[in-house]
């Protein structure tokens, strides 16, 4: 049953029933739907919900996002229940990292420090010595003590990554997300041509040259401080990440106009259908029955807690 705006109202007050009920938790991404975000008790960027699911004081933790964020909530909580309210909302950029290919690079570079991106599936996380997030990806590899780093899996974070930290090696994975990705130079030329006068923001998934082009890039938390901040001088700006950070945006600075890619301004959207694939009926199917939940083999929560553990210790 496909809802209308009109009846989110009633849904969201029955979550907020079975919250108080089970003592439940809820915990969005900022590329959820509004209407989800809306019933959240906390809304972030994957390196802040990490943050927050070591502070909830919950039985359950209801985690709107994909697959790898439930199961770093649940590595930071093995004692609680973490629901994912579609169990099949993945993240095809972590799906590209197998252990065993990690294995083989280090194999091939047995000096080199694993950073793996949060986005990653919590067995490699298993072979990898600290994790990062795009927030703190810079912080976290000026910290770690070797020269050689094999930085898995996302290739445009490592390129942001090597520019800003010159005196270490790193080694990319040939890793991509698929929506921040395949936004092209000729679509950011289209927007720009379109707003000659609006400053742009990138995520660093996106491709090298797309960066390269921006006048700032950033996680999605920096992005939205960037781009609802007093010092940039313009009415609109243009920003390049997943659309559901625009809901933010707007209520954080409704006086300014954001553009992202969509196919009115004659780009493609930029749209995570893993993300989106979470509703509100979901969420409440799943809170109600207490559905969906993240199991992992204890070995396998055990060893992936050290990366994740140092990455939350070194961005504190
Ligand atoms: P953030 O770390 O900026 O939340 O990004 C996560 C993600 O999946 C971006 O595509
Ligand atoms: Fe993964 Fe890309 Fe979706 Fe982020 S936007 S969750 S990197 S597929």
């Amino acid at each position: 049953m496909l809802l209308q705006p009109t009846d989110y109202g009633k849904l969201q007050e029955e979550i907020k029933k079975l919250k108080e009920e089970k003592n439940a938790v809820i915990l969005a991404h900022y590329y959820q739907r509004p209407e989800v975000q809306d019933i959240a008790d906390f809304v972030g960027d994957s390196l802040d919900l990490a943050r927050k699911a070591t502070q909830v004081d919950a039985d359950i933790i209801l985690f709107c996002g994909v697959h790898f964020m439930g199961e770093t909530a649940k590595i930071l909580n093995p004692e609680k229940k973490v629901l994912l309210p579609e169990p099949k909302a993945g993240c095809a950029m972590a799906d590209m990292a197998t252990k065993e290919a990690v294995l083989r690079l280090k194999e091939k570079y047995p000096n080199a420090w694993v950073v793996s991106y949060v986005n990653t599936t919590a067995e490699v996380k298993t072979v990898s010595d600290v994790c990062c997030t795009s927030a703190n990806a810079v912080r976290i590899i000026e910290k770690v003590p070797a020269e050689e780093i094999i930085f898995v899996p996302d290739k445009g974070l490592a390129y942001h990554v090597s520019k800003r930290v010159r005196d270490k090696k790193i080694i990319p994975f040939e890793g991509f997300c698929p929506d921040h990705y395949l936004f092209t130079v000729d679509m950011l030329e289209t927007l720009k041509g379109k707003y000659p006068d609006a400053p742009v923001g990138v995520h660093p998934e996106t491709p090298p040259e797309v960066q390269d082009r921006a006048d700032f890039v950033g996680s999605t938390s920096q992005l939205l401080r960037w781009a609802t901040s007093d010092d940039l001088k313009a009415d609109r700006v243009i920003v390049i990440t997943e659309i559901g950070l625009k809901y933010t945006l707007q209520k954080r600075r409704p006086d300014r106009e954001y553009i992202f890619p969509t196919p009115d301004e004659g780009v493609g959207y930029l749209l995570c259908s893993q993300m989106k694939s979470i509703t509100l009926e979901k969420v409440y199917e799943t809170l109600k029955g207490e559905k969906n939940e993240i199991t992992l083999p204890e070995e396998v929560m055990e060893k992936a807690y050290t990366p994740i553990r140092r990455m939350l210790d070194w961005s504190s």
